[in-house]
């Protein structure tokens, strides 16, 4: 995963970690890095847990990674304004999925990957005729919300410009949870209305107004 978007890094890439937790992908990233490429990565990690982020600064005091740090701060109030390459959040619960894309974009990053979970926002605002005898299934009405959060977040990406993929990102025996939204910043971006149109369309057909939207409907190009 690292491999596959460590071209579009700089040697001394600054990159965040939102919805860090315990934060073993942060360690690992940043010894994958720092230690065996020989990079000068600087990586911060941002959980709402303050016990959790003690015990990780902690830990990488022990381990001398003295370019790793964590923050006790909600990612909604996060109020940064320097340069960032990359943003990842691994499993944030919920909208907190949206506004770790939603810092990538407007930091103008040039990666975001994104593992979404509890993808809960929708499934009470999802409405559609067509589909109404699915929705009435509980557990499909769950799954379909799942799915078309995520190709809301990945269709928004690509409108803030961004050539976005979904992926699996590990083996389904691991998680179940294993859909990667990986977002490289698109150097030839040109702007195509008939997209924000599609997008928006979307939204009117399953009678849904997403956080992805609210947060990002002004960075659409
Ligand atoms: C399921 S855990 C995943 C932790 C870690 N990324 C991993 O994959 O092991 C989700 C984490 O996101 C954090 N989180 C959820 N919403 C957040 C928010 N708004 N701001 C900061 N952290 C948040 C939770 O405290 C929790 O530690």
């Amino acid at each position: 995963m690292l491999k596959d978007v460590e071209e579009n890094l700089p040697k001394n890439a600054k990159i965040i970690d939102m919805g860090c937790g315990k934060s073993y992908l942060t360690f690992a990233m940043y010894h994958y890095f720092n230690i065996i490429k020989e990079k000068n990565v600087i990586i911060h990690g941002y959980d709402l847990k303050k016990d959790v982020v003690e015990s990780c600064n902690k830990l990488a005091k022990e381990f001398n990674f003295k370019n790793l740090q964590f923050f006790n701060e909600d990612i909604q109030n996060i109020n940064k304004n320097e340069n960032i390459n990359m943003i990842i959040s691994l499993h944030a619960c919920d909208t907190a999925t949206d506004y770790a894309i939603y810092f990538g974009v407007k930091l103008n990053c040039d990666v975001i990957l994104s593992v979404p979970c509890c993808q809960h926002e929708l499934f009470n605002q999802i409405k559609n005729d067509t589909l109404s005898s699915m929705l009435s299934y509980g557990i499909l009405k769950e799954r379909f919300s799942s799915l078309l959060t995520d190709t809301l977040r990945a269709d928004a990406l690509k409108l803030c410009g961004y050539k976005t993929n979904i992926i699996e990102f590990i083996d389904m025996e691991h998680t179940p949870k294993n859909i990667m939204i990986k977002a490289i910043k698109n150097k030839n971006f040109q702007k195509n209305v008939k997209n924000i149109e599609n997008f928006e369309r979307l939204m009117y057909t399953f009678n849904i107004n997403p956080t992805i939207y609210k947060l990002l409907k002004d960075y659409f190009n």
